[in-house]
């Protein structure tokens, strides 16, 4: 008989100041935690509690996310700021704790205030409860992981980086190694995650291909690829066998672009690191580059999803998009016409209240002047979505609210998201806290629910947390919301997620406390 018994993984983790030089750049201070970047990897074990003290030694309010954590009975560390929690401030500290069960494989963590988490996160690495040779799959001999990330917020990034660092195509940068170097015939485990601000990535490593065996700590049917897609918040785990020539290769991260036109600037390098054989000639050769796609290869970034399958019970239709909004009052330096660039859902554009999180106020039953309950199901207006000429005036403009839909407990949820063509096509990548759901289907246009319902994957649709929603297209999934509480729904592209483009569900306690809200921590931070 085996023992189960669930460990505490305790982190101590000092948000603050770090300098770094790079990009020909001396000295730059950044916001990291523990003074690394990527910050520290937690791993835990299925089952284990997952215990974080933060101490916040930097200049600015804090929250974090860990991202993909279903947060059962621990709704209260969710972190987005002013929905399940307000931020701690500089000088504080706030212990997260919370169970990983039922889930195993590659998440992480950010901050979830701001745009802080450009620089604050970190991988969060769930194991079977037996340890590596549990995996579904045949067991790897090395596991890395690496990280994606993009640097500055709006405005084009300054560098892609993987594991922090830039690479040698960018100006001051030394090439550099990833690992210890890798043996040969011996089988690889990479975690891909994408914490790029606003920018999905393709991934590959020159003269390997992959098996993915996960994405989004979900395991998937194995495919082989040469390229790996990931948009901001998704994770894709991948077996690589080291089959080439002993030698030095790159592997190399590069932007997709979405936006058709294309989308805001963005910056047209790739991030690269040296993957470098044992036993290999002792040379100062430049490795060799994988072909890396084109920037606005939409055939490739949609190669690897599988057009899926379902059934329905509550359905909702929700368009996801840009538009613009009035300046808000505070806006002293919004434009002349008096409108800024908003996004929306349903054309709700989401703005988080100021003076209380909104799990507060659902769990005090005291939602005046926090959030309403009328979250629309159906967008106010059927057009044209996705025509390039589609300019629907009334979509376009869209008003600043705090809406909320409210879920019976266990309530199963259909959900199309239709990208829209208003001011510019672009993919969102829609992340859910708190579940992950299935994606049935997705495709390009106009959403047909009479052509495509039939055609719904209910075999083995993707599990996800995080669904690219694609460029002039729609995706459709589903969920049980068997979760109570507050739960942000959003964009991870950080500048569209500040502009509004988000929701929050708000599911309702079940019959037992087992399957209620639990009360919040004594010491949650106010505002
Ligand atoms: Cu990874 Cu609400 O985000």
């Amino acid at each position: 008989m085996s023992s189960l018994i669930n460990l505490i993984c305790l982190l101590i983790a000092f948000v603050g100041n770090l300098s770094i030089s790079q990009l020909c750049q001396p000295n730059r201070i950044i916001t990291a935690v523990n003074g690394q970047l990527p910050g520290p990897t937690i791993r835990a074990r299925e089952g284990d509690t997952v215990v974080v003290h933060l101490v916040n030694e930097s200049p600015y309010s804090m929250t974090i996310h860990w991202h993909g954590i279903f947060q059962r009975g621990s709704q209260w560390a969710d972190g987005p700021a002013m929905v399940t929690q307000c931020p701690f401030q500089p000088g504080g500290n706030y212990t997260y704790s919370f169970n990983v069960t039922g889930q195993e494989g590659t998440l992480w963590w950010h901050a979830h205030f701001s745009f802080l988490r450009a620089t604050v996160y970190g991988a969060l690495i769930i194991l079977p409860r037996g340890g590596a040779k549990a995996y579904p799959f045949a067991k790897p001999d090395k596991e890395e992981q690496m990280a994606l990330l993009t640097g500055i917020p709006a405005g084009p990034a300054d560098a892609y980086t993987i594991n922090g660092k830039p690479g040698d195509f960018y100006h001051c940068s030394a090439m550099r190694n990833l690992c210890e170097p890798i043996r040969k015939n011996e089988t690889y485990l990479l975690r891909i995650i994408n914490a790029a601000l606003n920018t999905p990535l393709f991934f590959k490593v020159a003269n390997h291909s992959f098996t993915v065996v996960a994405a989004d700590a979900c395991y998937t049917t194995p495919y082989k690829t040469d390229v790996v897609v990931v948009g901001p918040g998704q994770t894709v785990d991948a077996l690589m066998v080291a089959d080439a020539a002993v030698g030095r290769y790159y592997m190399a991260a590069s932007p997709y672009d979405s936006g058709i036109p294309s989308g805001p600037p963005f910056s047209k390098t790739n991030a690269t690191a040296v993957l470098e054989y044992a036993g290999g000639p002792n040379t100062t050769l430049p490795p060799a580059l994988p072909q890396l796609p084109q920037f606005n290869d939409t055939d490739t970034a949609d190669r690897t999803w599988p057009t899926v399958p379902l059934a329905v019970d509550t359905r909702m239709f929700v368009t996801v998009g840009m538009g613009v909004a009035d300046c808000q009052p505070e806006q002293t330096l919004c434009n002349r016409s008096r409108t800024m660039f908003a996004s929306s859902m349903n054309n709700e554009s989401f703005v988080p209240p100021r003076s209380t999180s909104m799990l507060e106020a659902h769990y005090s039953n005291a939602t005046a002047g926090v959030y309403t309950r009328d979250f629309p199901d159906q967008p106010p207006v059927v057009f044209d979505y996705t025509a390039d000429a589609s300019n629907n005036a009334t979509m376009q403009y869209t008003t600043k609210s705090t809406k909320v839909r409210t879920l019976r407990y266990n309530e199963t949820v259909e959900m199309v998201l239709q990208n829209t063509r208003l001011i510019a096509k672009e993919s969102h990548p829609m992340h859910l806290h708190g579940f992950n759901f299935f994606v049935l289907a997705q495709g390009f246009g106009n959403y047909n629910q009479t052509t495509t319902a039939p055609q719904f994957n209910l075999v083995n649709p993707q599990e996800r947390n995080t669904v690219l929603v694609p460029a002039g297209g729609w995706a459709v999934i589903r969920f049980i919301a068997d979760n109570p509480g507050m739960w942000y729904m959003h964009c991870h592209f950080e500048a569209h997620l500040d502009l509004g483009l988000g929701m929050v569900f708000e599911v309702q306690d079940g019959p037992t406390p087992d399957t209620s809200l639990p009360p919040p921590p004594k010491d949650l931070p106010q505002c």
